[in-house]
């Protein structure tokens, strides 16, 4: 396994059980409403449509959260991770929720191995995924390969320009990264975590990249695919710039002045040629 890869799958290996006995994950709503489903996939309900009777696979599915609120909307969902930390809570929680989900441990870059060679009328992905891969163009095959002829990618990820913002500044919003992928990550070292927790970390080095929105489109196009949808949007799924944000419905964040200023958030949908 690469560096970035080890680094950054000891991190997630550490932070999962944390995600999974927070509030924010919510583990006890599914488990005591089978008809319980992540605010995440709610909020995506009016893009995503109908996706009873689909095979789905969710790459970089976490602790199961969306991948189960899937499934939960009739498609017949595989997860997939390369923490097994985090797939031991995925699983724990599908078993508990009484939702029948399969996970599978890969990396990103061998899912198509990993699955077998099955072909998806759903990749479902985002939210904190594409940060994490160093090449958008070899993510792009991956996702145009566990595609069936006709089957459809939904994304909805963290916006390239919020991403390149500086969230130390809780006065004006700086770009200070990369908006466009570059070869070399961007090196954190966060003690920390996106939801509420007590626990203390170690591993907390992590490499990261930035993809802007015309890479991932262009990507995809070369591919092969075509796009059948790119909304932006004023919210995200996490406090992303603390200081600066306040919460709204579904769980939402956005800046609490004039956050017309910002994309904060995107939904990409792309079918695969027949
Ligand atoms: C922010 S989480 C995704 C969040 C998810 N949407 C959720 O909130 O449940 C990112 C996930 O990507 C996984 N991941 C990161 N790099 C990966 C890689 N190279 N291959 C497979 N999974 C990876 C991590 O283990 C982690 O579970």
């Amino acid at each position: 396994m690469d560096e970035y890869a080890e680094l950054n799958r000891a991190s997630w290996d550490e932070r999962a059980p944390a995600h999974a006995a927070s509030p924010d994950y919510a583990f006890e709503k599914f488990i005591a409403d089978p008809e319980h489903l992540s605010s995440v996939v709610r909020f995506d309900v009016p893009l995503l449509g109908d996706i009873a009777g689909l095979r789905g696979v969710h790459l970089q599915c976490h602790i199961g959260t969306d991948t189960i609120s899937l499934a939960r909307l009739g498609a017949r969902m595989t997860g997939l991770d390369f923490s097994p930390v985090a797939l031991g809570q995925a699983r724990r929680l599908a078993a508990e929720a009484g939702t029948e989900v399969e996970f599978v441990e890969s990396e990103l870059y061998d899912a198509v191995q990993a699955l077998g060679g099955e072909r998806f009328d759903l990749v479902f992905t985002g939210i904190g995924a594409l940060c994490w891969l160093p090449d958008i163009e070899r993510w792009a095959s991956v996702v145009a390969d566990l595609l069936a002829p006709g089957g459809r990618l939904f994304i909805r990820e963290g916006h390239p320009m919020l991403w390149a913002l500086d969230e130390h500044r809780t006065d004006v919003l700086t770009a200070e990264y990369p908006y466009f992928g570059l070869p070399d990550p961007v090196v954190f070292n966060d003690a920390g975590t996106y939801v509420q927790t007590e626990t203390q970390f170690e591993h907390n080095t992590v490499h990261v990249w930035n993809h802007g929105l015309g890479e991932v489109v262009t990507a995809l196009l070369g591919r092969g695919m075509r796009i059948t949808c790119l909304v932006e949007h004023q919210s995200v799924p996490w406090d992303a710039l603390p200081g600066q944000m306040e919460r709204i419905e579904l769980d939402e964040f956005r800046l609490a002045d004039r956050p017309w200023r910002l994309a904060h958030s995107y939904t990409l949908q792309a079918v695969k040629e027949r």
